[in-house]
């Protein structure tokens, strides 16, 4: 029998929660219709929220708008896919010429995988050779199988609070929503005994472990900035550390960027100065369509299978709908636009969201700090400076929440855990000023000012 989440009793709720239940009955009554087949009411866990989701409709430019008809600014952009905002008109003209001459064809199409490459590695030059996939999810298993077989050695490290996606080895401690030693079920027998964890921005404390652990590990994966723990970043101290104990060990070192990929012109490794041995991208790399990536080093890369006979590469990699032809020409559409000057914009959006909300929390005198780079933030409640999963755990969740549902109510849509948000170019400085506003509005709101 399906399970129903009840409704909250009213009286029992705040004013943030009364109001968004007043403004959004459609999307109550979405929500009512569509968990009773699907679990939360929602695609693939995205876009939850309390006490129920914010249902869209449609999207343009920087703005969505919800199933009852409000206009808001959106700074969760598809979950990061769209730093040119939505609907585009290059990244849809190129889809809908890609239509005309059809989805994917099982044969490779001849140009456009050849041209994304090439974009990627002008953003990426590590990234020798590349495999395109589907999913962050498959990108990311892909790398680390592909550092176990490189090196022979059966265990993978990652970042506690680290988020990979959901293949088994990824969801060990991946610190979303919950208690980060949290180990959930159904895995492959051993997933947790094969997995190192490694706390984040403690050098020291990784080098011991690394060490310790050197003789059966294979691949290290690291987030240069936590994203799903709530837009955190990896000091360049930390992450040169971890190139030179992996080097120094044999371990192959893998950077997830399927977030940071475009986190400015050369991803975080460029903007760090620290180069991985393999990289993963998705998020905005298809334009908003599904496509990952996973490449790097050339000898490495060699052990994946490729479509000459003999089939005798010792990786096996293969994706029915990963870099297909309409997902390439998206993602080519969307690369060749992400010029210097738009990186800067959104940059300087997202500079003015921080020291924005440092002021403002400065001003009220309240715990809130924003973190994140470049157009990525994160805001927590806690005067504890955030650079880990233990200390993205002392921000109260139950505030966070609500000054997300207020931002909502104000017409700013971020993301109900961490309000995590990511600027896009359509966006202003006028934008943030108003985000700030709404901010401080929802604060004096709940009393928390
Ligand atoms: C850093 C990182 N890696 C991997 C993934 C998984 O990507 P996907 O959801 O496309 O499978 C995500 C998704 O949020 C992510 O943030």
């Amino acid at each position: 029998m399906a399970i129903v989440q009840e409704p909250v009793a009213e009286q029992s709720i705040g004013r943030t929660e009364a109001r968004y239940r007043a403004r959004t009955p459609k999307s109550r009554a979405a929500f009512e219709r569509n968990q009773v087949a699907v679990p939360g009411g929602v695609p693939g866990g995205l876009g939850v929220m309390l006490p129920y989701p914010l249902y869209i409709e449609r999207a343009q430019g920087r703005h969505v708008w919800d199933a009852d008809g409000h206009r808001l600014v959106d700074l969760l952009n598809g979950d990061w896919v769209f730093p040119l905002g939505h609907g585009n008109p290059k990244i849809n003209a190129a889809i809908t010429a890609q239509l005309q001459k059809g989805i994917t064809f099982c044969q490779p199409e001849p140009d456009l995988q050849y041209a994304l490459s090439q974009l990627i590695q002008e953003r990426i030059p590590s990234m020798e050779r590349m495999r395109f996939t589907t999913s962050g999810t498959e990108a990311t298993m892909m790398a680390l199988r592909v550092g176990r077989a490189f090196t022979g050695r059966p265990k993978i490290a990652k970042i506690m609070g680290g988020y990979h996606g959901t293949h088994d080895a990824s969801v060990i401690a991946n610190g979303r929503y919950t208690d980060p030693t949290f180990v959930p079920r159904g895995l492959i027998p051993g997933t947790k005994e094969s997995v190192v964890l490694l706390p984040y921005n403690q050098p020291d404390e990784c080098e011991r472990i690394i060490r310790a652990e050197a003789e059966e590990l294979g691949a290290v994966i690291v987030e240069p900035m936590l994203g799903g723990s709530g837009m955190i970043p990896a000091t360049k101290e930390y992450l040169e550390r971890l190139r030179r104990v992996t080097s120094e060990c044999g371990v192959v070192l893998i950077f997830d960027e399927v977030v940071t990929c475009t986190l400015g012109p050369h991803g975080a490794q460029g903007r760090m100065g620290v180069i991985p041995d393999l990289t993963t991208m998705g998020k905005a790399l298809g334009g908003g369509l599904p496509l990952g990536a996973f490449g790097g080093r050339s000898d490495i890369m060699d052990l994946v299978d490729s479509a000459l006979y003999p089939f005798d590469r010792p990786v096996r990699h293969a994706s029915t709908v990963g870099g297909i032809p309409i997902c390439l020409a998206a993602g080519v559409a969307q690369l060749e636009q992400l010029t210097p000057e738009v990186h800067a914009h959104i940059e300087a959006l997202g500079e003015q969201v921080r020291s924005g909300v440092g002021a403002l929390a400065t001003r009220l005198g309240v715990p809130l700090q924003a973190t994140g780079l470049g157009q990525f933030f994160g805001l927590h409640w806690t005067s504890v400076p955030v650079v880990d999963i233990d200390t993205a755990f002392t921000s109260d969740s139950d505030i966070i929440g609500r000054i997300a549902l207020g931002l909502c109510n104000e017409g700013y849509l971020c993301f109900y855990f961490n309000v995590m948000g990511v600027l896009s170019l359509p966006m202003t400085s006028e934008d943030i000023e108003g985000f700030l506003q709404a901010l401080e509005a929802t604060l004096k709101e709940n009393d928390l000012c």
